[in-house]
């Protein structure tokens, strides 16, 4: 079988691919065009492909051998899986492998945010100290405040079990509505849930930890946003469009919420000059499963999971097991044509 992956792999995961299929590589972290991407799909049975390349029903009908798309990511945004589903194209991502790194950046950017260490970092460095003043950066203790984690999956549970060590309370949002896991939360984390709103209203910190979907695009507009405390530090490592940006910005722009840490933007790469100009903003490039551990892990998983796909085994990354049978049959077929 071909495969054509779109970027760079860690040594391990390009071995075992290699060693399983003819592999044609891209190798670089320049992102590809799609055009590009196109052509270089001619005859590959798999893509394994990262969160910029946008992948569509378009694509699968230009490229008929098409039969899976490994996104190396969690997040799946940029791709249809409808379409994938309806042309018994089978999905893989990465789930669990990039919890901790993440919830690690959202610490990251909520204490670079609440301590100001970003603005102090170039105060020093512009040599505009001249010595300890009481009044100096203050910024704001997590200890004893509230942080609203919205999207209380893996990551977002990976965000609570560091919140309990900063003495952080914690309430949440999250998709299901059982009582079971709300019940495992409150032993776990005494994390309790509230509504959106509240969540809104009483988050002395928050973080961004639910997928972009139809239903959570823009899941924090205006109206979210205006409810938030003035001093409220709001921290995005999910996806931009979660967050309605120009009512993010007006917001911080007016001082209305205290400030921001983000790693996602509704359009990246390309970041809002009005953002940039603001210095209660931490701003970070898509980093938030970037450590060479976890890319490994990642890259890893992408691999396991096509290689046991071609091997006749559902893979538990898969996005729609509902595009099994097609897939299945494709393959069948393509072989006893071979
Ligand atoms: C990164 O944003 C991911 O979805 O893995």
């Amino acid at each position: 079988m071909k495969v054509f992956v779109t970027g760079k792999l860690s040594q391990r995961a390009s071995d075992a691919l290699m060693n399983f299929a003819q592999v044609d590589a891209y190798e670089s972290d320049e992102p590809m065009e799609r055009k590009d991407v196109e052509a270089r799909l001619e005859g590959k049975d798999a893509l394994v492909c990262i969160l910029g390349d946008k992948v569509d029903g378009e694509l699968f009908q230009l490229r008929p051998q098409l039969k899976l798309v490994a996104n190396v990511a969690v997040g799946y945004d940029n791709i249809n899986v409808s379409e994938a589903t309806d042309a018994g194209v089978l999905i893989t991502n990465t789930p669990g492998v990039l919890d901790n790194a993440t919830a690690d950046l959202v610490f990251g950017m909520l204490l670079a945010s609440a301590r100001r260490i970003v603005e102090a970092d170039g105060f020093v460095r512009r040599g505009e100290w001249t010595g300890w003043k009481r009044e100096l950066m203050l910024g704001a203790d997590l200890n004893g405040k509230t942080l609203g984690i919205i999207g209380m999956g893996r990551i977002g549970k990976a965000v609570a079990k560091r919140a309990r060590a900063f003495g952080l309370n914690i309430i949440y949002t999250r998709k299901g509505d059982d009582k079971k896991t709300d019940d495992e939360l409150k032993k776990k984390f005494d994390a309790t849930r509230v509504s959106l709103n509240e969540l809104c209203r009483r988050g002395d910190f928050i973080s961004v930890n639910c997928p972009l979907r139809k239903e959570t695009r823009h899941l924090i507009g205006r109206e979210e946003i205006a409810l938030m405390q003035p001093h409220c530090v709001l921290v995005n490592t999910s996806r931009g469009a979660v967050i309605d940006e120009e009512a993010l910005i007006d917001a911080l722009e007016q001082r209305k919420i205290g400030s921001c840490g983000l790693d996602v933007f509704e359009h990246e790469p390309s970041v809002p000059k009005r953002l940039l100009a603001l210095d209660n903003v931490v701003l970070a490039p898509h980093i938030g499963s970037a450590t060479r551990e976890t890319r490994a892990a990642m890259d890893e998983l992408a691999v396991k999971g096509l290689i046991e796909a071609f091997s006749g085994k559902l893979p538990e990354n898969t996005v729609n097991p509902e595009a099994w049978q097609k897939f299945s049959a494709n393959l069948k077929n393509q072989t006893i044509n071979a």
